[in-house]
């Protein structure tokens, strides 16, 4: 049976192109019963800013994957902060993971580049060892469940090489204990336009939040960049946002529908109206149920700790073998 992880960082609020790119895809391959999938909020992950924000993310995350359709009985769905073995991995990963590794890690790369920009700054001023150990905490996400396939998107790539070079030198070093993960990064999946055209995304402030109700809803599609052309022009729905984003919910039929449409000119005005349309009808059950959730929050507390004691299973026991292998032994049984 194949294992695969991810976590979501329960940061903002999910927008439509996290749904098509990311929450859409897990759910259907959820339902693969060759696969067993684990998927957690990476709330430790999250910490260090707004505290109620990182509150407020992880129920309404949650929620929204709830609602889109994850079966939690199908899947060990948990938050990060209900397992603590997790942690105690975390430290003992940091005894197998080289400081040179982690001074390539491309977000911390990023910061002390910006420190660098400025004259007279140190290059490590305002890095917190959060920033700097990300990869050592993800990395006891990954191997903690022994998952050999990590679904991430491009930025997390070198995360999942950090943790497979991690466990590769912890195997080495101790004995085979951890599988070697490997990131899957789904090529054929649509990253979505935001209302500017640019790439859909929390900052650009661009984004349509996937369950806006809808009358939100209605009103951000009315804003999604458009040409200047007249009804009755020719489009080319290759330079269009509009259709970028109704292909990625339609059907091939539906899609090549609105091709011949824009051939025939359609006017913008009825493209957005199609649109908005068109993705309400997908998410209008869903909402429905989210606004349950959200008003219900003790209902996903419950289904999130089941989750971790399923989690704690594995855990518990696992951890136990890796503190052997290390030497944090009881001195008499
Ligand atoms: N770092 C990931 C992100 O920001 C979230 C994450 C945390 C994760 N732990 C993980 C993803 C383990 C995959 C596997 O998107």
């Amino acid at each position: 049976m194949e294992i695969v992880l991810t976590g979501i960082k329960p940061t903002g609020t999910p927008h439509i192109g996290n749904y098509v790119g990311a929450i859409k895809p897990a759910v259907a391959a959820s339902g693969n019963p060759r696969i067993h999938s684990y998927f957690f909020l990476a709330d430790y992950h999250a910490i260090g800013g707004d505290a109620d924000a990182v509150a407020r993310s992880t129920l309404e995350i949650a929620a929204s994957w709830l609602a889109v359709g994850l079966n939690p009985e199908r899947v060990v769905f948990y938050r990060q902060s209900d397992v603590p073995e997790i942690l105690e991995l975390t430290w003992i990963l940091h005894t197998v993971t080289a400081k040179g590794l982690l001074n390539r890690g491309h977000a911390y790369k990023a910061a002390v580049a910006e420190n660098e920009a400025t004259t007279g700054r140190d290059p490590d001023q305002g890095i917190m060892m959060n920033l700097y150990s990300y990869p050592v905490l993800m990395a006891a996400d990954i191997l903690m469940f022994k998952a050999s396939k990590v679904p991430v998107g491009r930025d997390q790539k070198q995360h999942v090489e950090m943790a497979r070079d991690i466990a590769q030198r912890f195997n080495h070093n101790f004995g085979e204990t951890f599988v070697l993960p490997e990131p899957v990064i789904g090529e054929h999946i649509a990253t979505l336009p935001g209302l500017d055209g640019r790439k859909m995304s929390k900052s650009y402030a661009n984004v349509i939040p996937l369950f806006a109700d809808e009358k939100a809803l209605r009103k951000l599609v009315m804003k999604v960049k458009t040409n200047s052309l007249e009804p009755g022009q020719q489009k080319d729905p290759n330079d269009s946002a509009l259709y970028d984003i109704y292909r990625a919910f339609a059907t091939e039929e539906e899609t090549a529908a609105i091709r011949a449409s824009y051939a025939a000119g359609i006017g913008w005005g009825e493209m957005k109206q199609t649109l908005f349309e068109r993705i309400d009808r997908e998410i209008a059950p869903a909402r429905a149920e989210y606004q349950r959730l959200m008003a219900a929050p003790g209902e996903v507390e419950a289904l999130l700790r089941a989750g971790a004691d399923k989690a704690r299973a594995v855990s518990k026991p696992f951890l136990a073998e890796i503190r052997d292998r290390v030497g944090v032994r009881p001195l008499a049984r």
